[in-house]
């Protein structure tokens, strides 16, 4: 539950919003006073969770928005709507659309391999990319953007060598954004996730769970809204002196 209303009258943008931990942010910053864009390639989930945001506070107008974070042109058109609608660019964005299509390295195809690098890795670049250009043509004095990375991106994990591999291209592209963008007042912050209840880690075989949760030094699994807190920090001026981090919401697993 959000303790304060940091992000009264600001306008933000969240792409997997649908489901899991993209729902559980949109969820809290609207909590926090956001007006929010919930993006999904599933119209339904979009607005699902549209319907399950808070929507008195001061100012608060949400929309619900199809997007596939993979087409240049999908996103495009999902910022200029966005313009469109409130006049102005979305001053934070979570790039929280995301999927898995495991295999190990040696069966790995081809296509398995390119469609999630084109989701998590180039999504997540034409995503950030498109709302840094808005707000630099727009002189905006502000803005945050929250990539969502994993902690297996750093690690690895037997069976996703295309997961991890978008996941640590993730993380670099969000420092390099943060580089490039802090002199025009846009804060780019990567979260790393471990492991987190959501539609995504239902599908894991409840075997491997039994095998990482012992390592896991808080000893579960987190929830969605632990995530999403993260993210509302980020979002929020109580974070402005932060850019270019990676923030580790595992539990403890994989600590340094
Ligand atoms: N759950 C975890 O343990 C965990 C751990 C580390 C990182 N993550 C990352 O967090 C993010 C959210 O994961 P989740 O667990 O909430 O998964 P989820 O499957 O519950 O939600 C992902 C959402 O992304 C949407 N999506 C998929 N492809 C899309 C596309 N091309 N364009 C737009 N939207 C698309 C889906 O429709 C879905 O609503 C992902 O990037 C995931 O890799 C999750």
């Amino acid at each position: 539950m959000a303790a304060t209303a940091r992000l009264i009258s600001r306008l933000t943008l969240v792409t997997g919003g649908g489901s899991g931990i993209g729902r559980a942010v949109c969820q809290r910053l609207a909590s926090e006073g956001a007006s929010v864009v919930v993006a999904d390639i599933s119209e339904e989930s979009a607005n699902e969770t549209m319907k399950s945001l808070i929507n008195n506070l001061r100012g608060q107008q949400h929309t619900a928005a199809v997007v596939d974070v993979s087409s240049k042109q999908s996103v495009k058109q999902l910022v200029t709507s966005i313009q469109t609608r409130y006049f102005q660019p979305p001053s934070v964005c979570v790039t929280a659309a995301g999927i898995t299509q495991d295999d190990f390295l040696l069966n790995m195809d081809e296509e398995k391999f390119d469609r999630v690098i084109q989701v998590n890795l180039k999504g997540s670049f034409l995503v950030t990319q498109a709302v840094a250009q808005a707000l630099v043509a727009c002189g905006a004095p502000k803005g945050s953007i929250i990539t969502v990375g994993s902690i297996l991106g750093k690690v690895g994990n037997i069976g996703q060598v295309n997961y991890t591999a978008s996941k640590g291209g993730v993380e670099s592209l969000t420092r390099t954004a943060a580089k490039e963008l802090s002199r025009f007042g846009i804060r780019c912050n990567c979260v790393l996730p471990g492991f987190i209840s959501t539609p995504m880690t239902d599908q894991v075989p409840e075997k491997v769970i039994n095998k990482v949760l012992p390592l896991v030094p808080l000893g579960r699994m987190g929830e969605a809204a632990e995530v999403a807190d993260v993210c509302a920090f980020l979002a929020s001026d109580d974070s402005g002196y932060i850019t270019g981090a990676s923030i580790e919401v595992t539990g403890g697993l994989f600590m340094g």
